[in-house]
């Protein structure tokens, strides 16, 4: 049988060839930094997939879709995966970069290889930045509105770029088009075809092996089985560190996008958050320097690293130069990140709470909507202001209704604290807060009470108890 596959395909052959490659210095866990990196892609390219199958990109529908995903548990479960997986790859890929360049692995003859993995750290970073504007919340419309304004500052391709970006005169249903073409499409299709190229030129070269003058002495070992073990505990250890993070720390739905709420205070993910603190700051009218220039320079360096360091040693002790530029680009991406975390912490504390929602817009109409559906409209018209989309309250102020025990407990008392209102210190899962909570009598009909009790005692986090009806909130009052 593998003969007949062999003698019409090469494969086994291949496949032998691939296994049995030389290991400079022997199997190591040095080496493991790269094919996590693709394992952690393969993640993305399967949850991606699952995702694209109830995502639905339009103004209209991203984010009650994206609701939708995250309101279902095993979707929502898989999203967590994809969002903690981008940060792990992203980590990777920085950490594969970081290796390569202190261990000088980019030098002669391994320049081309160098500047495919530049590119496949920018092709991340996109992603990293398309999939972001996807869910169409608060935060993905502001901080993808940051980005793409900067695209304006672009020399030449300026107008164009942003054209491209936002296709249209505002953000709409046509850049969210956009983004999800780049982030489904031509992104990982780079992404892929780079990888290939990544991994040919590395075989052509072979590895390079630690950082020492003359690795020719030290005994190879195989790749098959030992580093190919290796490269197995380190990539289950990634894998078991995104299903932890994804089931613990699940990401949050902010409310849907509102381009007229000039408050909200945007915050981007972690590994932009050194751009976004150059770009605070160097001030308004030289942002062209923070937003173009700097980070130009710096690719460039990057790109030119083969060529701006050509000496033919590895040796650690000999390249003073490139590994003190290395730390001290480091330590000024590291102060920049904890900055900008810390001013937009700041800028979010003076911004306060979000508003109350004005009476005047309270009272729900659709007496013709029934049943959940109606409720979970009351409840993102009247209560996501202060409790949150998700029901995830803000810590100190509102109090979570998603997994809040007395929400599913006793219907009639929270039939009592919504249509009388509550105020004074209560405790929630150990938090205490003591702020009013408005009376909904007379704003909000018996109905619509009764609808949106129901769904926040059954649709927020793993809340799930007993419905409430009509009748139920008529005996309280
Ligand atoms: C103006 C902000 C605000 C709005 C709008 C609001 N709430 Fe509240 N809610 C609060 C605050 C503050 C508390 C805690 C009151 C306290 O500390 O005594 C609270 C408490 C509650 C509680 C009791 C939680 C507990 O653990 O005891 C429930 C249930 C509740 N709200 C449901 C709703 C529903 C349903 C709506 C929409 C119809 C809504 N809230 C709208 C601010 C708000």
């Amino acid at each position: 049988m593998l003969n007949w596959i062999e003698s019409r395909t090469g494969f086994i052959s291949m496949a032998k060839d691939f296994l049995t490659e030389d290991i400079p210095g022997g199997a190591s866990y040095w080496y493991v930094f790269g094919s996590a990196t693709i394992f952690a892609m393969v993640i993305q390219i399967v949850t991606g997939i699952f995702l694209t199958f109830f995502y639905a990109p339009s103004a209209d529908t991203a984010w009650e879709s994206t609701k939708a995903i995250y309101d279902n548990g095993f979707q929502h479960f898989v999203l967590s995966v994809h969002y903690w997986g981008a940060s792990v790859m992203i980590g990777l890929v920085f950490l594969h970069l970081l290796q390569v360049v202190i261990w000088g692995a980019y030098k002669s003859p391994r320049e081309l290889q160098w500047i495919v993995g530049v590119l496949l750290l920018l092709v991340t970073m996109v992603l990293g930045l398309s999939g972001y504007l996807l869910p169409w919340d608060m935060n993905a419309y502001f901080a993808s509105q940051v980005a793409i304004n900067l695209t304006q500052q672009a020399p030449l391709l300026g107008g164009f770029l942003l054209n491209f970006a936002q296709d249209g005169a505002t953000m709409g249903t046509l850049t969210i088009n956009r983004f999800f073409g780049l982030h489904v499409w031509l992104m990982p299709a780079a992404l892929v075809g780079l990888v290939g190229a990544h991994l040919a030129i590395f075989r052509w070269n072979g590895p390079a092996g630690p950082p020492v003058e003359d690795p020719r002495p030290l005994k190879p070992g195989r790749f098959w089985p030992d580093q190919m073990f290796m490269d197995t505990v380190f990539s289950f250890g990634c894998f078991l560190l995104i299903v932890f993070l994804a089931w613990f720390f699940p990401p949050f739905l902010d409310a849907k996008a509102d381009p007229t709420n000039s408050l909200f205070v945007p915050y981007p993910a972690w590994y932009f958050l050194d751009l976004f603190g150059l770009l605070n700051l160097v001030p308004g009218d030289l942002e062209v320097v923070g937003a173009i220039i700097i980070p130009g320079i710096a690719t460039a360096i990057l790109f030119l690293l083969p060529w701006i360091d050509r000496s033919t040693t590895r040796a650690l002790g000999s390249r003073k130069f490139v590994l003190g530029l290395t730390f001290v680009s480091l330590a000024i991406m590291w102060s920049l990140t904890l900055w900008s975390q810390l001013s937009i912490m700041d800028k979010q504390a003076a911004a306060g709470p979000p508003a109350p929602p004005p009476q005047a817009a309270a009272p729900s109409t659709t007496s013709a909507s029934t049943g959940n559906a109606n409720g979970a409209k009351v409840f993102q018209t009247n209560c996501s202001s202060c409790h949150g989309a998700q029901g995830q309250g803000t810590p100190g102020a509102f109090p979570p209704l998603a997994d809040n025990p007395v929400v599913t407990g006793d219907a009639k008392k929270v039939i009592g604290i919504v249509v009388g209102g509550l105020h004074g210190q209560i405790s929630v899962n150990g938090a205490s807060y003591n702020g009013m909570m408005p009376a909904w009598k007379g704003t909000l009909s018996n109905k619509d009470i009764a609808d949106v009790i129901t769904y926040i005692r059954t649709g927020l986090g793993k809340n799930s108890a007993s419905a409430v009806t009509v009748k139920d909130v008529a005996a309280v009052h």
